[in-house]
């Protein structure tokens, strides 16, 4: 946790008076449903007690000077050349901004000081995280006055547009919407929700980074995305409703996709199982049924790793070790994939044990270091 006071002293360390606001937008987990988001299909996302912090101070000019904690970097620019820059971390604060000019809202100069405790690259969705924080920052600081659903809309345009990577809504929707103790079944064709309580009794979520950045991970993340795509297109040919994966069957991915495209057809079938997948592990925590639960998430990260392919040996090997534990009743790699997370269903009193015995194995297995992160489901972005 970092504090607001942290956030205002660091602020006025660098440009030299205090904030107006500082507002807090946090990282994200998901429990199940991985890749079915920009298929209008289901997720299970929530927000983690983790996050990107900004404080944010009005100028009298036209000027947005940003500093970014974690690089110890400073960015300047004038509203009026937004566009993209080489440097990467000001593309998410860039993005934003110019996604709310193209939308009409009359932005002035603006200084922004930017820290924050999400891992970055580690699949908690930092960038979200940011993207969602400087929306929610300008809106409060210009009196904007946009629904929390629509910053995260436009985090998600800001994503496809500055960084590359053609997302879909679940990291942003998770990192906004949150709620303490609670886990969001987002149904991502019309952004319906609901929230269920997750009652994890004595089981804990564990996160255990590969420490593997995912340096392909956007190409690739296109890559399904385009196969998703083409599978709706051939199955379309036949069925002219069809409008996403969402609305196809998996007799009619044999039928029309399997003959002409094995590779396509394997991705889609994923998703398709993914999403049945996501609604039974959702029946089951309704339940009480954490067995279920977890029983699903390693299938869940067997297909992931070997139909849609964006595991990696890291990731494989920690899902791998743990199934022969009994205290861990579901695990699987979480996010876009290719690095980052895994997240485990383990028992509260196993937990450091678990890292103990893994930690030494797999730093000697990929010479990598093995961090343990223990997250509570926490509040969607608020003003501090
Ligand atoms: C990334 C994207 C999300 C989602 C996941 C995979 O986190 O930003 O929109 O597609 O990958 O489920």
């Amino acid at each position: 946790m970092i504090s607001k006071q942290q956030i205002e002293e660091k602020y006025t360390t660098v440009f030299g008076y205090a904030p107006t606001h500082v507002v807090r937008s946090p990282g994200r987990i998901n429990i199940i449903g991985e890749h079915t988001d920009y298929n209008e299909g289901f997720v299970l996302p929530t927000a983690i007690d983790k996050a990107i912090y900004v404080g944010v101070g009005k100028r009298d000019d036209n000027i947005i000077r940003l500093y970014a904690e974690d690089f110890a970097a400073y960015f300047e620019i004038p509203l009026t050349e937004i566009q993209p820059v080489e440097q990467g971390w000001p593309n998410y604060v860039l993005g934003v901004v110019d996604q709310l000019q193209s939308r009409g809202a009359n932005l002035k100069g603006f200084d922004m000081y930017i820290d924050g405790d999400v891992p970055l690259g580690a699949g908690l969705s930092s960038s979200a995280a940011l993207e969602c924080a400087v929306g929610f920052a300008l809106n409060v600081l210009f009196d904007l006055e946009i629904e929390r659903v629509d910053i995260a809309k436009i985090g998600q345009l800001a994503e496809h547009t500055y960084a590359g990577v053609k997302c879909g809504i679940m990291d942003q929707f998770a990192s906004v919407m949150s709620k303490a103790d609670h886990v969001v079944k987002l149904d991502c064709r019309d952004l319906s929700f609901s929230y269920k309580p997750l009652e994890l009794d004595d089981y804990a979520i564990l996160l255990l980074n590969t420490n593997v950045k995912h340096s392909l991970a956007s190409s690739a993340y296109n890559d399904r995305r385009a196969s998703c795509e083409e599978g709706v297109r051939l199955v379309q040919q036949q069925f002219p409703e069809v409008k996403s994966l969402r609305d196809v069957t998996l007799d009619m991915l044999e039928t029309h996709v399997k003959p002409v495209d094995l590779d396509v057809y394997t991705k889609c079938r994923f998703v398709v199982e993914e999403n049945e997948r996501l609604n039974k592990a959702c029946d089951a925590l309704e339940q009480g049924d954490l067995e279920t639960v977890g029983q699903q998430m390693f299938c869940a990260h067997e297909g992931l790793s070997a139909a849609y392919e964006v595991s990696c040996p890291e990731l494989d090997f920690l899902v791998d070790y743990v199934k022969s534990f009994p205290e861990v009743i579901g695990a699987r790699m979480m996010g876009g994939g290719f690095g980052g997370c895994t997240i485990n269903l383990v028992k509260k009193s196993f937990q450091d044990l678990l890292v103990e015995r893994l930690a030494p194995i797999y730093e000697k297995q990929f010479n990598l270091e093995l961090t343990a992160i223990k997250v509570i489901p926490s509040n969607g972005t608020e003003l501090l």
